[in-house]
């Protein structure tokens, strides 16, 4: 067998073994499906199928014409093996070992404990969202999170805890903007019990493994099975957070039947507040980088909003679009409070036929309080100015 076949094969293997390892590390299926960096993730496959194709093309060569003919190809089969070998490398490097530095043996944060609850037995709980402040992007506005986290924490009478929904940090696999998230939380509230959700900008593009030990540095939820999809009760209200980073692509029919049973369990005269990063109903604008509708996300309306329904759940929280938005449909409130310092996104060119309020280009977060009776909501802006008042009634 001449020499260079195996150079050419070993790349082709490679290139596929990084190709799969990329897409089950979470929110990259989102990040090619939504057409970011979609030029890498096709040249990462040119590389894994060039070098066999053009084997058999001088196998071929050799068969009809000469082993002289078969020269070419395999030379540049070898050649393209040996840069597929290269460039799986440098990913692996890349990708796998930048989110270990850094990485906190316990986390800095102060965490609500989710296995006990946020004011377990209590009649009424205060609870306070924002989602998006993008630490490490030059586009965030630090002082409109400093704002808000100060805002929250110096609330009378105090919250209960503060739940942000994602996208803490721009890019998930660098350390510095975590680390400065923590001590932003320390410094500016260091009594207030916290509770993360990863948001697709956490996750990339191995960042999973830093949010697990800022956010969630006891691991799986032991009755989820997941570290990013779980529930536990605040008051009289429960909290059932999923796991939606784009959109539904993670939307598993593990974590469907996960949340089909965790509903069904929750007695019918609790409030219920479920959670995610993405969002199913938001006004938008067509996304300029991925050319994709950024509003009414279609698969999480087909997939998750039905169940919401079903089981009368009261109110849905997200973030992902950086808008404060409250919305309705079916029974079901939607509210979006992707307001925490992230660059504000345009004025929508789409209004959704859910929305009955929006603030555009407002930093902010949303103040719920439960009760039996049901869910009071104030949208904040920045300095703690209330923007808009609703109130959600338990649907038993
Ligand atoms: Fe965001």
């Amino acid at each position: 067998m001449p020499r260079t076949v195996p150079v050419a094969l070993a790349g082709a293997v490679a290139s596929t073994a990084v190709l799969a390892w990329l897409f089950a590390l979470p929110g990259v299926a989102g990040l090619f499906h939504w057409g970011y960096q979609r030029p890498a993730f096709v040249a990462l496959a040119l590389l894994a199928a060039v070098p066999p194709a053009l084997l058999l093309v001088a196998l071929a060569a050799r068969r009809l014409v000469s082993e002289r003919a078969a020269r070419y190809p395999r030379a540049v089969a070898a050649l393209a093996g040996g840069l597929g070998l290269l460039v799986s490398l440098a990913a692996c490097v890349g990708v796998s070992v930048a989110p270990l530095p850094g990485r906190p043996a316990d986390s800095p944060l102060r965490l609500v404990d989710e296995r006990v609850g946020i004011a377990p037995g209590s009649a009424l709980v205060r609870l306070s969202f924002s989602s998006d402040p993008h630490f490490g992007a030059a586009s965030s506005d630090p002082s409109a999170r400093e704002d808000i986290i100060r805002g929250v924490a110096s609330s009378v009478p105090a919250r209960d805890a503060f739940l942000v929904l994602g996208d803490h940090v721009e890019m998930g696999m660098f350390a510095k903007p975590w680390k400065e998230e923590a001590e932003a939380f320390a410094r500016l509230a260091p009594d207030l019990p916290l509770v993360g959700l990863m948001g697709n900008h956490d996750a990339l593009v191995n960042g999973a493994p830093r949010w697990r030990a800022y956010w969630k540095p006891d691991g799986a939820d032991p009755d989820s099975g997941s570290p990013y999809y779980r529930s536990f009760d605040a008051g009289p209200a429960s909290i059932v957070i999923l796991d939606l980073l784009w959109g539904a692509e993670r939307f598993s029919r593990k974590q469907e039947a996960w949340l089909e049973r965790t509903l069904a369990a929750i007695p019918p005269e609790r409030p219920v507040i479920v959670l995610s990063h993405a969002f199913a109903w938001a006004s938008g604008y067509v996304d300029p980088a991925s050319r994709r509708p950024w509003y009414d996300e279609a698969e999480v309306i087909a997939k998750v909003s039905p169940i919401l329904e079903k089981y009368r759940v009261e109110l849905m929280i997200s973030g992902h679009n950086h808008y404060l938005e409250l919305l309705e449909s079916k029974g079901v409130a939607y509210a979006l409070v992707g307001a925490m310092g992230g660059k504000p996104d345009p004025e929508p060119s789409y209004r959704s036929p859910a929305s009955k309020w929006i603030a555009v280009g407002t930093h902010g977060w949303l103040d719920l309080d439960a009760s039996a009776a049901g869910l009071a909501l104030v949208f904040r802006d920045r300095t703690g100015a209330a923007l808009k008042e609703a109130f959600v009634e338990t649907r038993p």
